[in-house]
């Protein structure tokens, strides 16, 4: 069972979007994915159709007492399955707060041999969580907006990273680039040089994403032969050959 993180300390960069298409796309390749709503918000949730709770609780599923039959929905998509947010995954920070860290990866063990392939949708900060995920993963997938501010976000997090002594790689990907744009262009080259785990895919912008809340479904779902499509298959071809 692999663990990919979708991750970035930044918000509203193309995490849950990426989330929901990467796990599609895994499905579709034959592989038995878990997309875990890790966000209070529920987006991820709300784009697979789900509700966003967990029955029996959060609480429950930190103590390693939840029965995963009641917990894991499924979703329209053949081969995906959900772990949906809770509104109380506040209170999951909180709760794993006293833990030791890879709590995330030891909450899943009793589903361990169901999946081959578990995504992370995580919220956008640096918490008691992230330091969970970061212990969990086996990566962190790293969406970039290819702007100044998110290259310090980026440092920002390779500094954080290098200080914890649980650091998984991280491969960061540019989303929501803008091709007419310089400065976008300039950006793409600069971090392309500093990051060699960067992926070579980028993810453009594309109005066929922002319809998957209207959708709610995948993009490569609804939209096959989009350009936002094409890249998340590209994407997501790349990521396969590195699990
Ligand atoms: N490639 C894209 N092209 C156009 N719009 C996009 C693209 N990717 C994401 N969006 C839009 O940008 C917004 C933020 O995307 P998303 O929710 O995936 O980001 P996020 O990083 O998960 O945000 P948060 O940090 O709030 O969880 C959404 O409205 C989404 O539809
Ligand atoms: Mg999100």
């Amino acid at each position: 069972m692999k663990m990919l993180a979708i991750y970035s300390i930044k918000g509203g960069v193309g995490k849950t979007a990426s989330a929901v298409n990467l796990a599609a796309l895994a499905s579709q390749a034959g592989y038995r994915v878990l997309l875990w709503d890790l966000d209070p918000q529920a987006a991820t949730t709300f784009y697979l159709r789900a509700k966003p709770k967990v029955r029996g609780g959060v609480d429950k599923l930190v103590k390693g007492k939840a029965s995963f039959d009641k917990v894991i929905r499924t979703s329209e998509t053949p081969g995906l399955d959900l772990l949906p947010a809770s509104f109380g995954s506040r209170e999951l920070d909180h709760l794993l707060e006293d833990r030791k860290l890879s709590r995330l990866r030891k909450i899943l063990k009793p589903v361990h041999d169901d999946y081959d392939l578990v995504i992370l949708d995580c919220p956008p900060s640096i918490s008691t969580l992230s330091e969970h995920v970061f212990s969990s993963a086996d990566a962190l997938l790293v969406p970039v907006i290819p702007t100044t501010l998110s290259l310090r976000t980026l440092e920002q997090l390779r500094e954080h990273l290098d200080d914890v002594d649980h650091a998984c790689p991280v491969w960061p990907f540019f989303t929501l680039a803008d091709r007419r744009k310089k400065l976008h262009l300039d950006v793409m080259a600069t971090l392309s040089e500093d990051w060699p785990l960067m992926m070579t895919t980028t993810i453009p912008y594309a109005s066929a994403v922002e319809r998957m809340g209207l959708e709610r479904a995948p993009v490569t779902q609804f939209a096959r032969s989009s350009a936002a499509a094409r890249a998340y298959r590209g994407l997501w071809q790349e990521l396969e050959q590195r699990l």
